[in-house]
């Protein structure tokens, strides 16, 4: 089984991030026998960054961030999109056999849009990027958050496309892997926690500006004394996604006997993510100081994901005609 992923450099990793996804990237690790690629995903980041030094700066972060939250270059192959040119050219490939229509009801193009990005024809192609990203290593299984579900559908129609046209088989066709609890994780205003919205929990933020988020977190207005609401409660939720099991009848206590008040609550929380991510953000703090060995497990990730790409590459220009 070959499992890839990749998370886009476009800012700082967030509880989101990490619960739909790097979590899921890290669990795999565990399965003796398949194969693993995490990337980074700079070529999609530049659809929202235009500036080099930002965008080189973010993605060695996130490279060392991956890194810190337990993923290990012994077990997977960790590679920067850019370092794999193929996967521009085979998105052209695809791009070849992609019908307009199947863009165009792209709900995340016209979710940016409505946000007020500008309709450049990167963003639009965006869904194109990443089936090659994802086609390029013949992925089984994409583990991703449930925002991504409709690319992962395009990823397998375009793939169906492309066999259509040039020969069945060419390209797998993978399956997504959407875990159903964390496949929503909320922001501190109760909408769903993306960069985009300015209600992130940042995984490494220093500590006072975590605090400032977690105190953020919009609440009711229920006295002290009263038991607190959980339907629709995001502190409550954010608690259910974080506390080991052998903790929740402790922890859900603190809304449903009342004497608890949000703010107490809170603190909670707060310590809660910094004792869950201690040992990543010591982690990070050492790889940090050593940008070389970050650059080295990049080096090595491309060298590796290459001895993959390039057959299926050589297959596909074959195929097409650009190649012999
Ligand atoms: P953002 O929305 O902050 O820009 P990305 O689109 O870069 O996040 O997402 C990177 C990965 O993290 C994807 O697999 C995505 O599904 C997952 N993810 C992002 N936000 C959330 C969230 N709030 N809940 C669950 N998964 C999320
Ligand atoms: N679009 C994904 C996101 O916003 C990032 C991504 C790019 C990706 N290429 C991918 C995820 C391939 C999985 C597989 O999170």
């Amino acid at each position: 089984m070959r499992i890839l992923s990749g998370v886009q450099p476009s800012g700082a990793l967030h509880l989101g991030n990490y619960l739909g996804a790097i979590r899921q990237f890290v669990d795999a690790q565990k399965q003796a026998g398949d194969e693993r690629f995490f990337f980074v995903a700079d070529l999609h980041a530049l659809t929202t960054i235009h500036d080099g030094a930002r965008l080189r700066m973010l993605a060695r972060q996130v490279a060392t961030d991956y890194l810190a939250l337990g993923l290990d270059p012994e077990r997977s192959v960790i590679y920067r999109q850019s370092d794999l040119p193929a996967v521009a050219e085979l998105s052209w490939l695809l791009s070849t056999v992609t019908p307009m229509g199947l863009l165009q009801r792209g709900h995340s193009y016209k979710d940016k849009l409505a946000r007020g990005l500008a309709p450049i024809h990167g963003l639009f192609a965006y869904p194109v990027l990443m089936a090659a990203d994802i086609l390029i290593v013949r992925a089984d299984r994409v583990p991703v958050g449930r925002d991504q579900k409709q690319h992962l559908e395009m990823t397998r129609d375009i793939a169906q496309a492309f066999n259509a046209t040039y020969g069945a088989g060419l390209l797998r066709i993978p399956e997504p892997v959407i875990l159903a609890d964390t496949a929503v994780v909320p922001g501190t205003d109760g909408q769903k926690m993306s960069k985009s919205y300015g209600n992130t929990l940042d995984l490494f933020a220093p500590e006072r500006d975590l605090k400032r988020a977690v105190m953020g977190i919009v609440t009711d207005s229920t006295p002290v004394a009263e038991p607190k609401p959980t339907r629709g409660n995001t502190l409550y939720a954010l608690l259910r996604l974080l506390t080991a099991e052998s903790d929740w009848p402790a922890t859900r206590r603190l809304f449903t006997e009342g004497g608890h008040g949000y703010g107490e609550i809170k603190k909670h929380l707060l310590g809660l993510l910094l004792d869950t991510f201690r040992a990543a953000r010591e982690r990070r703090e050492e790889l940090q100081r050593d940008p070389g060995f970050v650059e080295g497990v990049l080096a090595r990730g491309a060298e590796r994901a290459h001895a993959v790409a390039d057959d299926l590459m050589r297959a596909c220009r074959r195929a097409c005609g650009t190649g012999d």
